[in-house]
Parts: C-alpha cells; structure tokens; sequence
C-alpha cells in the first residue's frame, strides 16, 4: 500500500501497472555536429559546449515515425514475451505524427496485428511519452485494462529549418516503446505529476494544418514557418530549469518518497547544461541521471523512453529501486513520474525461440501478406476503373448527376 504524505486520499493499489517490456530504434544515418558545420553557421564547438550533443540519427527515406515506432514495439514485445493480440491499447507520443490521421499509433497497431486495441496518438510535445505512460497506467490501475503499449515516437528532423542554426543542431529521430501491464504486486507507475501552461505557447512550436493563415502566407500569424519548428531557445531553457526540480520533488511527494530513495533519473535529452542545473537544484549528483544527449541530440517524445531503454540495458536498475521520469517541452508542458522497477522480464531471449515469439512472427508476416493483399487489390480497382467501358459508366452517372 502506498500512503502519499500529502493530502491526498491513498491511491488504491489492488491494481498495479509493471514495465514488462521495453525496445528502442533509432535509424542508421548519424548526423555529426561536423556536418552541421556544411549546413548551417555553426561549429562543433559551440554545439558541444552549449548543449553536450555530439551527433544525432536522420531518419532515411524508408523510415517514418510509424517504422521507428514500429520496431521499438516490436522489441518491447521481445521483451514481454506478449502477443500482439493481448494489447488493449497503443498509445503513440509525438509531435511528428504519419498524418494527422489516421494515427501513428493506429498504423502501428495494424503492422503488429494488435486487434484487440484501441490506438491513439498523444501530443504533448517533449513530455508526451510521461503523459502516455500516465494516461495507460491509469487505465490499467482502473481495472478496464490489462496490457498497453506506449511509444515515443519522433522524425523531428522533417519539421527542422535548416537555415535556423538555433534548432536544427539540436534535434534527431528516433523511438522507444513500453509495455504496461497490470498486476497485484506492488511497484510500477506510482506517481505522476502533469502540468501545462498555454501562455507559453508561441515559445515553441510547428504551426500546421488549421493554424489561422494556413491557406494565405508561407508563415504563421507569428511570423513562423509553416510545418517548420521555431523555438525560443533562451526562453525554454529558462523555463525548463524552473520546472524540472519542483514537478520531481511533486511526484516524489505523491509517491510517498524521498529524493535520496532515487537510483536513477531519466530526463527529456535537450541540453547537458539542463540536465546538470537540475542535478544542481536537487542537490544530487549528476550521474543520477541517465544522459545520452551526447549520442542523439533531442528526439522530443522519443528522448525518455530510449534514454529509459539504455539505463535498463546498463543494468542501472535493480529490482525494488526507484526511478523518476521528467518531462518538459512545447505547450508548454511538463510532467513527471515516479516508478518502482521490478525488473520483471517476462522472456529470456537466450533460451531460445518461445512459442509467443513464433506467434508474434506469423502475426507480422500474416499482416505483410494481408497489406501486399489490399495494395493489389487497390491497383487491380485502379486499373478497372481506367478501363473505357468503365469510364464510359462513371462519365454516364456523373452526366445523370449533373442533370438532377
Ligand atoms: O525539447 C524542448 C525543450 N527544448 C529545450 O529545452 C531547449 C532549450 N534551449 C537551449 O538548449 C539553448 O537555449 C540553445 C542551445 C537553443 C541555445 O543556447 P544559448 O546558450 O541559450 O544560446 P543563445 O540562443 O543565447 O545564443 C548565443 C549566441 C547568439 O549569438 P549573439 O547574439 O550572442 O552574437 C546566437 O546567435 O550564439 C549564437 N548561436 C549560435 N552560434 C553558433 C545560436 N545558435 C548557434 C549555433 N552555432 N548553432
């Protein structure tokens, strides 16, 4: 039972949600702070020593927010030894979304052969994956579920400008996936703390379809690009330096525990410099956060959940410990989480093939031969309908049409 010390009413815990599974993807293509230099008026320098990134991933042209979800799903999967057919729902934080729909999440949902869930796509900007997170361990903890998925998932260098030198050296592609699912024992998703503030909204952000002057202008009301981001970089540092200490130290208190009963941190990856004035307002040391801003620059909503992946691989977790999640970023908004690991990994990849995993396969491929299924038959439709006797119909109802 946890008993949050503040005044709050005591969570009911009859119902946990457990991190079982968990997978990360980032693409093959690294961008180094080096080539920047080509692109922009920037150097190596300046980017190291103003926001700790040495290079980010490029999403190629086969990838998309959907493909690195994807594959970070299916890894999660790996992991939980779960069928795709044992998830109730799929949740896909981004701010790069396929479409805007259908949803990455109901794409994803359809390549895993996922048919028992329901899938949407959450945007809360760089704190979306803890938004996600909360949203399906509330689910669970409700009892309406037993198993979700929760991507982070980003190709933000499709909404870079890249003559803008004060964003575009700061972003990368990439996803990380979780499983959630429900269980007796206690641990899990303990807390969460969610926050935003709407004031703050011109201060980053991707004007796009329905912004105001979409069908006028190249540019927003504000004077930004369209479908491109802006960002006040000096105005969101300040503001996420403010908010990271004070929303841990709210999650902490609603969990019902204290700082020093942290093993790991994992922030949003947007600068060193932010990570390191955090460390210093919670008076903790640096290396209590998982950092891998060096390696991928900012991924957005992806950041947590792959920098959550490689601190588990790193075996920085043990079971029984703590960790606090944070995120913040474009809204604004920001959010944190406390979490007691359990460490459950459902399957041992090193003892050979499971039957789960033999029927994860088949659904895969059944869904590649359904979707090759359906894309024939679009194009055998397509070419009846090009066919003159055909035509010649449409052309007739269209004409009986015009005449009503
Ligand atoms: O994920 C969402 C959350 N995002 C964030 O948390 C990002 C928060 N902001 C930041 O990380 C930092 O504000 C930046 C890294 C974006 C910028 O660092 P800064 O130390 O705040 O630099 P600045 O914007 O104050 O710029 C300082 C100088 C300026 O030149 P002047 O006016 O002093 O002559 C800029 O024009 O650096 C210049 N500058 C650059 N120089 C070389 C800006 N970008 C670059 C660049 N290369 N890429």
């Amino acid at each position: 039972m946890v008993t949050p010390n503040n005044d709050m009413p005591p969570i009911p815990t009859s119902r946990y949600a457990h991190i079982v599974g968990w997978g990360m993807a980032v693409p093959d293509t690294i961008l180094t702070n080096h080539d920047l230099e080509a692109i922009v008026e920037t150097t190596d320098d300046w980017i190291r020593s103003r926001t700790g990134i040495k290079e980010r991933r490029i999403a190629g042209e086969t990838e998309s927010t959907a493909s690195l979800g994807l594959k970070a799903a299916r890894k999660a999967l790996e992991v939980a030894d779960i069928l795709p057919t044992d998830i109730d729902l799929i949740v896909v934080a981004t701010s790069t979304p396929e479409n805007i729909f259908p949803s990455t999440a109901s794409l994803i949902q359809n390549w895993l052969g996922a048919n028992r869930a329901g899938a949407f796509d959450l945007s809360a900007a760089c704190s979306g994956f803890v938004y996600a997170v909360d949203m399906a361990a509330q689910s669970i903890r409700s009892g309406s579920m037993q198993v979700a998925l929760v991507i982070g998932a980003e190709t933000m260098t499709r909404v870079m400008d890249w003559q803008d030198r004060g964003t575009c050296i700061l972003f990368g592609d990439g996803a990380g996936a979780i499983v959630l699912k429900a269980s007796d024992v206690e641990g899990g998703v303990l807390s969460a703390v969610l926050r935003s503030d709407g004031s703050g909204g011109d201060m980053l952000g991707i004007p796009t379809v329905g912004s105001e002057d979409l069908y006028h202008s190249d540019f927003s009301p504000n004077g930004h690009k369209m479908h491109k981001m802006h960002m006040n970089g000096g105005e969101v540092f300040k503001f996420a330096t403010r908010v990271i200490a004070e929303s841990i130290q709210q999650a902490l208190v609603k969990a019902g525990i204290e700082i020093e009963d942290l093993s790991l941190i994992v922030p949003h990856q947007a600068n060193l410099r932010i990570i390191q004035a955090a460390a210093r307002s919670l008076k903790v040391e640096p290396e209590l956060f998982a950092v891998n801003v060096d390696r991928y620059g900012n991924t957005s909503a992806a950041s947590i959940p792959i920098a959550l992946c490689e601190a588990i691989d790193q075996k920085r977790l043990k079971p029984g410990e703590y960790a606090a999640f944070i995120g913040f970023g474009g809204g604004l908004t920001w959010a944190s989480m406390v979490i007691k690991w359990t460490g459950v990994r459902t399957a041992d990849t090193r003892t050979g093939i499971s039957i789960n995993q033999q029927r994860r396969q088949i659904s895969y491929m059944w869904v590649r031969l359904r979707t090759q299924w359906k894309r024939l038959n679009h194009q055998v439709s397509n070419i009846i309908e090009r066919l003159p006797f055909r035509r010649n119909r449409i052309q007739r109802l269209r004409d009986k049409v015009d005449q009503l």
